[in-house]
């Protein structure tokens, strides 16, 4: 059997931190009101295009990895908020690291970009078509974002996460997975003015507004990844007590509680990171599945379950087998270049752009 084992992971953070009381300086919320509901307490807004976070995060995983540029067979950018269309995205990423071997494309299923992503790469190394490839999930939402709608502005958040993937022999990788979406719901969560359908001379990009229904979002996505984690379970052969990591989608604490609590895993096998960075959509799953190995948590061997959600409403559960190897080979020096502003001062400039338009 032919496996795609994960041997590199590299993640790049955006400096500047965005608290919920600095959210609550031009919004009608509170420090309260966000941790208690969401268990958000800051987020990170990026001074950089997605593709530069993206490239630091992939020249990490390389690193990691002990894999050069040209070593990569492909790159799969999953993300919602791309740089540009066309050309795509991945190929500007192949360009900044030199990767010239690398097939390029970019995959958008919203908040499970990364793992979705995760799984056309994994699936073209386990049938053969490649070796190896550069699976990234990156965000830069906050120039998307209605900074004026507190229902979403204090969810969401900015960064980026690159796994390096290879063929290998022994069982590792993602062993099984669930993919599915809610496409009859997928006006519940959408972005009114981003995309070709609205191009109109008198309208810009920065234009828009985000249709949210919250708490039909939170219900499908409770429905969607215990889905998801069922059938996964049920095709790999594995049990809840078999799992060491749950590292879910980070949208909302209580929707991963509700999630944990159906699937009665032990609350202490599931990490979080959400209080660190908010929701980073695409982003998100991977991140934490790097913090949890950075920490030093997860061991060779230890299956780890990951659910995700995302507008779509798109939904995933993935079962990973990690490898023997939990730490980098080498330290990457690859660094975002240096931010000379606040994540506030970032914002207040985005908001006095959208009132200019
Ligand atoms: O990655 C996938 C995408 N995202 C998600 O999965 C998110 C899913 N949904 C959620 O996480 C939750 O539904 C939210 C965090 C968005 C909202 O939490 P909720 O407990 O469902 O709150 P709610 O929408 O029922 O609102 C409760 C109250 C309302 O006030 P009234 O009507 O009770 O007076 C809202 O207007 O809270 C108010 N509210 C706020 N108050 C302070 C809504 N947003 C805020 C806010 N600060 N930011």
């Amino acid at each position: 059997m032919r496996y795609a084992n994960i041997t590199g992971w590299g993640k790049a953070m955006p400096p500047a931190i965005l608290t919920n009381d600095d959210l609550a300086t031009f919004l009608d919320t509170d420090d309260q009101w966000i941790t208690s509901r969401t268990g958000m307490k800051e987020r990170r807004i990026s001074h950089v295009q997605v593709s530069e976070l993206a490239r630091v995060a992939c020249e990490r995983a390389l690193a990691a990895a002990g894999k050069t540029a040209l070593d990569v067979e492909l790159i799969v950018f999953g993300s919602t908020t791309f740089d540009e269309l066309c050309p795509n995205t991945a190929s500007n990423v192949q360009r900044m690291i030199g990767a010239t071997n690398a097939a390029c494309m970019d995959v958008n299923t919203a908040c499970t970009s990364g793992m979705y992503s995760l799984t056309v790469a994994t699936s073209m190394i386990r049938s053969g078509v490649i070796s190896s490839a550069l699976i990234i999930g990156a965000e830069v939402i906050s120039v998307l974002q209605d900074w004026s709608n507190r229902d979403v502005a204090v969810l969401f958040g900015d960064g980026a996460a690159a796994l390096y993937l290879e063929a290998e022999d022994k069982e590792s990788g993602v062993i099984a997975e669930s993919l599915g979406c809610y496409g009859e719901s997928r006006e519940i969560l959408s972005i009114d003015g981003y995309g070709v359908k609205y191009l109109d001379p008198k309208r810009s990009l920065c234009d828009v507004s985000w249709n949210f229904l919250g708490q039909e979002i939170f219900k499908k996505a409770v429905a969607g990844m215990g889905h998801a984690c069922e059938k996964t379970m049920e095709k790999s052969g594995k049990t809840a007590d078999d799992i060491s990591w749950v590292i879910p989608h980070q949208a909302n604490l209580r929707i991963i509680n509700t999630l944990v609590k159906r699937m009665h895993v032990d609350s202490e096998k599931v990490y979080i990171n959400i209080h660190r960075y908010g929701n980073m959509s695409a982003a998100t799953a991977l991140v934490a599945l790097i913090e949890a190995v950075e920490e030093d948590l997860v061991k060779p061997g230890q299956l780890i379950l990951m659910p995700a959600f995302g507008g779509g409403l798109t939904w995933s559960a993935h079962m990973i087998r990690w490898g023997e190897r939990t730490k980098v080979i080498n330290e990457s020096d690859a660094e975002l270049p240096s931010c000379d502003k606040t994540a506030l001062e970032m914002v207040q400039d985005l908001i006095k752009r959208k009132a200019e338009i």
